[in-house]
């Protein structure tokens, strides 16, 4: 495909669609078709499926069933928004995509890792060319997105200790994928900022 395909992961409140926006709008300032989208939703089906996954008690859906309707909601997107994007050449800039699964779905309730890459595998097929993983504690996360709490806290209700558990999951998988960059998301946002634009701009060549 002739685009750019970026995701931003981490834990809850670590920042992510703060960066996404600003890196969106900074590369369209330059004159980059940029599609900014996010997970779950980014398009109108998945957004539907959004509303069900994000609302109402955190025992609502058990762990397998969660995997398929987040992955049914990825389908949607990526057929819908990420792939016509792609084929135009534009920058898609995604706030979450897989890995968020592998974290949320995979680890944090038993070891369903084999179930989401198998599902992935079937289903999705592709992953983003370059990730920003924006780490923090899962104590300042949790601070920071119960600051801003609305109908959507199934998850950031799951508590701290899951939090610190996804937390070193995605430093663990940062690991061992090269398309990862780490970012320390305790600086300030215009810190924060300037390295994801450097990275940004040397894979865009
Ligand atoms: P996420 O999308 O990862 O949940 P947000 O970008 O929504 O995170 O940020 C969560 C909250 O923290 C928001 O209120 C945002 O203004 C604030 N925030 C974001 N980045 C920083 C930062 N570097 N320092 C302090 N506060 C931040
Ligand atoms: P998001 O709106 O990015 O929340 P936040 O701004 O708090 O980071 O994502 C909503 C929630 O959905 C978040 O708690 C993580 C969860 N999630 C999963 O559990 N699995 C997934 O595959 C995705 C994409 C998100």
């Amino acid at each position: 495909m002739a685009g750019r395909f970026w995701s931003f992961e981490g834990i809850d409140g670590s920042g992510k669609s703060t960066q996404a926006r600003v890196l969106a709008e900074t590369l369209r300032t330059a004159g980059h078709e940029v599609v900014l989208t996010r997970e779950p939703g980014g398009s109108p089906g998945a957004e539907q499926i959004r509303r069900l996954v994000l609302e109402g008690e955190s025992d609502r859906w058990s762990a397998e069933t969660e995997i398929l309707l987040f992955t049914a909601a990825r389908r949607d997107h990526l057929e819908k928004t990420i792939r016509p994007a792609l084929a135009r050449g534009a920058v898609v800039i995604t706030d979450r995509f897989a890995d968020s699964t592998r974290m949320y779905q995979g680890i944090s309730r038993g070891d369903l890792a084999k179930v989401v890459d198998d599902l992935h595998a079937l289903m999705i097929g592709v992953e983003p060319d370059l990730t920003f993983l924006i780490d923090l504690p899962a104590e300042m996360g949790l601070a920071r997105a119960h600051s801003r709490a609305g109908s959507e806290m199934r998850f950031e209700d799951m508590g701290l200790a899951l939090q610190s558990q996804m937390r070193h999951g995605f430093l663990a998988l940062a690991a061992k994928l090269s398309r990862f960059a780490v970012i320390d998301g305790t600086q300030t946002q215009d810190d924060i900022a300037a390295q994801i634009l450097a990275i940004a701009q040397a894979h865009l060549g």
